[in-house]
């Protein structure tokens, strides 16, 4: 194996400590304690694991945690209805609302009623269009986490060629406009994209977000490229189908044989998502505060 892997959980707990650090400050100098709300709609398994973990890091890093469980059949307007008491609430600088939320339920209207200022996952139509335009937005944590990374590693990203597997609208697009902004020529390529193997391999950066269990192989990636992966799948144990395990999009084995650096699943992307979601309620508390 060649390349250098990228250690997400290290980095990941350097960014808790330095916005840990930053809300003792604010505590102690202006009384001011940064407040996350997290709203859950039903009893997903994955949602509820994911939620757990974030209310957990939100008081380690010395944050006041709003937990809002909802059941599986609440109303839209109900729903609607907090987010509106929690736009209202000074106590509460960050927003998120769980996804994916119930099939009843409009997601997109739901997140647009979230006040732009709070929408720590930088859903929001606002926060897209600001991000898009190069203004200062929310920007959603898992590219964000990406880009830190990439950033951490390289310096400046300027004039290297990114490819983006996937166009999600919470990874792959935001992705590209971070990317962009950071001076790279993007292309975002998807599971439609005709040969995917030829345009990953002109990528100096290889962004792989596309949902789909060990898709790039070693083979689809230059050499020396850095390559990041989004994706956390879980597949059967090889050697025992009773268990399971977590695998990415990249095929690790073949894909650090060629790479110059590369993130691992787990460890890698999935811890950066939850210290950005922290940094953002940050960010959010003290544009909040001036
Ligand atoms: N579900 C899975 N990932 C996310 C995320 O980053 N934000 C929200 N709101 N829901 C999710």
């Amino acid at each position: 194996m060649a390349a250098t892997i990228i250690d997400g959980k290290a980095f990941a707990a350097t960014v808790r400590g330095q916005v840990a650090e930053h809300v003792a400050a604010l505590k102690a100098g202006h009384g001011i304690v940064p407040g996350l709300a997290v709203v859950l709609v039903g009893e997903d398994p994955a949602s509820q694991v994911y939620v757990r973990n974030k209310g957990k890091q939100t008081a380690e890093a010395g944050m006041a945690s709003f937990e809002h469980k909802l059941d599986a059949a609440t109303p839209e307007a109900e729903l609607l209805a907090l987010v509106a008491r929690l736009n209202a609430d000074p106590a509460v600088h960050g927003i998120l609302v769980q996804l994916p939320l119930p099939a009843h339920i409009d997601a997109a209207k739901v997140i647009n009623a979230i006040d732009p200022a709070k929408d720590v996952d930088g859903f929001h139509i606002s926060n897209v269009g600001l991000l898009a335009t190069g203004q200062k937005a929310l920007v959603p944590c898992t590219p964000l986490g990406c880009l830190m990374m990439l950033r951490d590693h390289h310096g400046s990203l300027a004039g290297m060629e990114a490819v983006v597997v996937g166009r999600s609208n919470i990874v792959g697009k935001p992705m590209a406009q971070l990317l962009l902004g950071d001076s790279c020529t993007v292309t975002v390529a998807h599971s439609r994209t005709a040969d995917l193997g030829a345009v990953c391999r002109r990528a100096d950066i290889l962004v792989a977000a596309v949902g789909r269990p060990e898709m790039i192989r070693g083979d689809w990636v230059k050499p020396g490229a850095t390559v990041i992966d989004v994706g956390i799948n879980r597949v059967a144990h090889p050697d025992d189908p009773g268990k399971s395990r977590l695998v990415g999009d990249c095929h690790f084995d073949s894909c650090a044989e060629v790479a110059g650096a590369i993130t691992p699943v787990p460890g890698g992307v999935g811890p950066m998502t939850i210290a950005c979601l922290l940094a953002n309620t940050l960010t959010a508390c003290c544009r909040a505060h001036g």
